[in-house]
Parts: C-alpha cells; sequence; structure tokens
C-alpha cells in the first residue's frame, strides 16, 4: 500500500513508499512498546492533518526513522474508521470513527503511569515525528490504548482532534498549575496566533466563558478574523494596535496563550502578563533566534506579580478526549464555524508534493489530506 515517507537526515525527500498492508497480529513499534494479545485496532485512514512539524521534518530539521530503516512514514493527525478488532477490544468496533494518539511511552515514570506526553527522557518516540512511522498511508494497527473514539456527528471535525488535544492539554495545564493560588478566575485572555492552535484555543477560552482577543499580524476582516469573531473573541491586528497599545484599551491579559511560532513573541508576551497571570506557551521554534529584551524588568515584574509560564507539548488519551469534547461543545455552541478552519484538502495521498507546497502557504490554517471516504 501508499505511504508518505521522508528519509530524516536528507532535505526535501518526500515521496510514495511501498509498504506491506499491515495486519491485526502486527507489532507496529517493537522497539517501543507492545500490543498486548487481543487489543489491537487495525483502522483505515480517511482523512490526516498535517502541519510545520511535516513540513519542517522535510526540511530535515528534525525526525528519525525507526530504528533498523532509513524512511519515516509521516502524518500525526489521524482520522480514520475501524476495520477489524482484536478478541480483547470491547470499547470499539468495526465502522467506529477513531482517532489515535501520537506519543508512546518511554522508560520514565511517567510514561509507566501512562503520562507519556511528559516523559522525563529526552529521547520521545511519536508516530509520524520520531522513530515511529506515522499514519500518511492506508492502513495502521496499533493498541487500543491509544485508540480515540470520535462520535459519528462529529466525523466532519476528527482531523482536528489532534490540534484540539494540543490546545486541550496545554490550558488544562495552566489551570492545573494555577491551583497554586487556590482561587483562580482569569477574566480576559489573549491568544497569540490565528493559526489553527491559536483558534481552536480562542474557541476553549470562549467556551470557558472568558473574554478573549486573539491576536495576529494581518489586518482583518478575512478568514481567520472572521473565524476569531464568529468565536465571540475580538481579532486584534498587531499591525493596527500594537501589543502595548491593545494593554493600555483593554488591561492585562491574566492568561496568555502563545502559538505563533515566533521566538522573540514567546519573550514579549512575559513584558504584558497582569499579576498572579500564567504564560502558557505551546510554539516549536526551530532554528536560532536572538532577541534583546529588558531582562532585569521583567524579573521584578514577575517576581513581585507571581507570574508564571506553563509549556505544553503533545496530549495523551485523556487530552484528546477533552479535546473532543471541546469540538463538540464547540459546534453546539457555534455551529458550523470549526470546520471553516479545514481551509486546504489535498486529494489523495499521490498529491504530497503538492501537499507539502500548501504547508508554506501562510494563509493556510488546515491542510490536511483526504485519504479514502
Ligand atoms: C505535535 C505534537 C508533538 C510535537 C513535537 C507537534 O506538531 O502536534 O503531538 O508532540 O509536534 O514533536
Ligand atoms: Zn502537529
Amino acid at each position: 500500500m501508499k505511504a508518505v515517507a521522508v528519509l530524516p537526515g536528507k532535505p526535501n525527500s518526500v515521496h510514495l513508499q511501498d509498504i506491506p498492508p499491515p495486519k491485526l497480529t502486527d507489532q507496529p513499534q517493537p522497539h517501543v512498546c507492545r500490543i498486548p494479545d487481543g487489543r489491537a485496532v487495525l483502522v483505515k485512514v480517511l482523512q490526516i492533518g498535517v502541519d510545520a512539524t511535516d513540513r519542517e521534518i522535510n526540511e530535515a530539521l528534525y525526525g528519525n526513522a525507526p530504528p533498523g530503516g532509513d524512511y519515516l512514514v509521516i502524518g500525526h493527525e489521524s482520522f480514520g474508521q475501524v476495520v477489524e478488532v482484536g478478541h480483547k477490544v470491547h470499547e470499539l468496533k468495526p465502522g467506529d470513527y477513531v482517532s489515535c494518539t501520537v506519543r508512546r511511552p518511554g522508560g520514565s515514570l511517567f510514561d509507566t503511569i501512562g503520562r507519556n506526553d511528559i516523559t522525563s527522557e529526552e529521547v520521545y518516540y511519536e508516530r509520524g515525528i520520531n522513530l515511529c512511522h506515522g499514519y500518511l498511508t492506508e492502513y495502521f494497527v496499533d493498541d487500543m490504548e491509544y485508540m480515540v473514539k470520535v462520535p459519528q456527528n462529529l466525523k466532519h471535525l476528527g482531523v482536528l482532534s489532534e490540534p484540539a488535544s494540543v490546545c486541550a492539554k496545554a490550558i488544562e495545564q495552566a489551570f492545573l498549575a494555577q491551583q497554586r493560588l487556590q482561587v483562580w478566575h482569569p477574566r480576559r485572555a489573549f491568544v497569540l496566533g490565528a493559526g489553527q492552535i491559536g483558534l481552536l484555543a480562542t474557541m476553549m477560552l470562549k467556551l470557558r466563558g472568558m473574554e478573549v482577543y486573539t491576536l495576529a499580524t494581518k489586518p482583518g476582516p478575512h478568514r481567520k478574523s472572521e473565524i476569531a469573531e464568529a468565536y465571540g473573541a475580538t481579532y486584534v491586528s498587531t499591525k493596527q494596535t500594537p501589543l502595548a497599545d491593545l494593554v493600555k484599551q483593554v488591561g492585562k491579559p491574566d492568561l496568555i496563550f502563545e502559538a505563533t511560532g515566533n521566538a522573540e513573541i514567546c519573550f514579549r508576551a512575559m513584558e504584558i502578563l497582569a499579576h498572579n497571570g500564567a504564560l502558557v506557551w505551546t510554539s516549536i521554534t526551530g532554528g536560532k533566534h536572538e532577541v534583546t529584551l529588558d531582562a532585569a524588568k521583567i524579573n521584578l515584574e514577575w517576581v513581585l506579580g507571581n507570574k508564571l509560564l506553563v509549556s505544553s507539548v503533545n496530549g495523551n488519551r485523556r487530552h484528546f478526549e477533552l479535546g473532543i469534547q471541546a469540538l463538540s461543545h464547540g459546534e453546539h455552541t457555534y455551529p458550523g464555524v470549526t470546520e471553516r478552519i479545514l481551509t486546504h484538502p489535498v486529494a489523495g495521498l499521490d498529491n504530497y508534493k503538492e501537499m507539502m507546497k500548501i504547508l508554506e502557504d501562510k494563509e493556510a490554517l488546515k491542510v490536511y489530506v483526504n485519504v479514502a471516504k
């Protein structure tokens, strides 16, 4: 069967790879973890989302093949339909829609307790990213442990399960960490960045009843500003209203959700957080980027203001469940809005070159491959 793969370490090596179709009895990641007897699930791939991670893997900035091989099947944002289940799987049946988590357990205590999303090991195993093949293919097998059911009436948003899990985790982490304050009722949130993560975070924060400002460079109206406003947030172009001016107008935010992919903004965000506030970083910034800022001022304000920085990556199955619940809640409260994030469908695995090309387009929100119906 077909798969879209790269040769890690070799820039622009994306290609179609012929791989054997999986069987229910396969062990897809034997070097990481084994599927317990009877707990495997065979999934037919319907749609796979791609993002900057896939582009950067193709640029050879990171990504590794499974041991013993030279290629890595990419694609970590999965959505598919169950074809066959092992005799000890009672949670799913053929025909059910699923998304499958990304990270697989390493050897740390956190991995042992099911929190591989916060592994303390340097090496992490992620399907489609590092040391494990991904989902940009026709069928895959994995352990029921990593399969998350997508309700039938949410199947049009199923491909957003993984990005939604990343947002749901990041927000939950902030609220968990803020329990240090004993009482925390954040009123105002700034979401920095209006890409897929910024917009999904906007929705989730609005669902929590907050006053949300979603910030990006480009003046609206355009699709991103319209989606943010349809969720009930205020879209702000930082070209028209720089960060400092916005703070003067509306006040400092209690929560900042950073999702710009820009390292300087990660740090600039530290200059505007309210007392007792939380800044959440989700960007994964590659390369090198030096900035000059007033470290003494930030240090003073942060200590005197008891401020908190939380970073968050990945999501385990519980975060996928939270993300899917939020998508469902969002669909109920803002019907038809979230599907506007699905901007760039790619027709089939054969069009992998077009897929990589679209990933360079800054206006693209969600690029995804329609693999099968
Ligand atoms: C994925 C995460 C992953 C991270 C680091 C992101 O694109 O959404 O699941 O942990 O990359 O590889
Ligand atoms: Zn991703």
